[in-house]
């Protein structure tokens, strides 16, 4: 989907630098009105609520490490974090037990299969594969601490606001409306229970993780959240630190290959940059070290991943020299 697009946009090299801000201001004014109009894509409706969102809204922002912001468009409408919230609980459990532990609990190879698979499961004798598909998801929630399920809430709500630099809120009406559709994830979770993948009680994971799924962020929100994980684990406005830098690494490693599901390394192949979509519309892209795009546009394409937001970002990091593989030669070429 975005061969014929990113065509038309000359890849600048990554420098290890953005441009000026006057230019990140209009590269990003740019990419909101270029595909404002775009209409391909489909809202989701397999969580009921989430088939009322309104088709053409568009927000996008990017925050820099140095907490430099520029948003466009509908970037203070709020919608359900859903699949992005998989991306900030894995930084919290890795900074909580450690690389080797979730490396070896969790699993971090994509499974070619779409994210709610419970195949993908079945094929791998009980692994989980990685966190960012919903039984790895499921499974990463478990291992957060605390010793009850509102206990473990408690710490994923403070983690999150923490990512985001203010206390987010549980959308309590898409929480109602996933909790009592969610079949399909409490089957994935009696699954890892029954190849004893969970440390706690499957439907009590279910809960916390559809909880977590229902906080409700903003483009801008998203934009924060990703910018601390370029920024070292350092919240770039506060100055908190959130996670180490070891743990944003290992995230943003995670990211690279199986944030999009079965079409990351398609995802890899044309922006490559580190990213996380979910299903309400919200995508965020991670530059490493310079900082963060975050993007809202309910459409989806068949893999669940924003259209609108795929091709923002796949414009911006063109236009801004974002893809991690795009060098320059350092020598005159023989
Ligand atoms: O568990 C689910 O199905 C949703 N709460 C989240 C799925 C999601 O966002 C997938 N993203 N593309």
């Amino acid at each position: 989907m975005f061969e014929s697009d990113a065509s038309t946009v000359a890849q600048q090299a990554n420098t290890g630098a953005l441009p000026p801000a006057s230019e990140v201001s209009a590269l990003v004014r740019e990419a909101h009105s270029r595909y404002a109009s775009h209409s391909e894509g489909k809202v989701a409706d397999y969580i009921p609520i989430l088939a009322r969102a309104q088709a053409e809204h568009f927000g996008i922002s990017l925050i820099e490490a140095t907490g430099a912001t520029y948003s466009v468009g509908d970037w203070q409408q709020s919608f359900s974090i859903q699949s992005i919230s998989k991306a900030f609980v894995f930084a919290l459990v890795c900074d909580a037990i450690g690389h080797e532990a979730v490396h070896r609990r969790i699993g971090v190879n994509n499974t070619g299969l779409p994210f709610n698979s419970v195949i993908a499961v079945e094929l791998n004798r009980g692994s989980p594969m990685n966190p960012m598909v919903n039984a790895g998801a499921i499974a990463t929630t478990a291992l957060i601490p605390g010793d009850s399920p509102s206990a473990q809430w408690d710490y994923i709500h403070n983690g999150l606001s923490r990512f985001a630099g203010r206390e987010l809120r549980v959308d309590e009406l898409v929480y109602e409306s996933e909790i009592s559709t969610n079949q399909r994830n409490r089957s994935i979770a009696e699954l890892l229970d029954s190849y004893e993948r969970l440390p706690v009680d499957p439907l009590d994971a279910v809960d916390v993780y559809t909880r977590q799924c229902a906080l409700a962020v903003t483009s801008q929100d998203l934009a924060m959240m990703g910018a601390t994980l370029a920024d070292g684990g350092v919240h770039p406005i506060s100055g908190e630190r959130i996670v180490s830098a070891e743990v944003a690494r290992d995230t943003l490693t995670v990211l690279a290959s199986c944030g999009l599901y079965e079409r990351s390394g398609e995802w890899l192949f044309e922006i490559g940059l580190p990213a996380k979509s979910g299903v309400s519309g919200g995508i965020v892209a991670i530059a490493p070290g310079k900082g963060a795009i975050g993007a809202y546009s309910p459409p989806l394409d068949p893999a669940g991943n924003s259209v609108r937001g795929q091709r923002a970002c796949a414009y911006l990091s063109r236009a801004l020299g974002l893809n991690l593989f795009a060098s320059n030669a350092q020598q005159q070429a023989r």
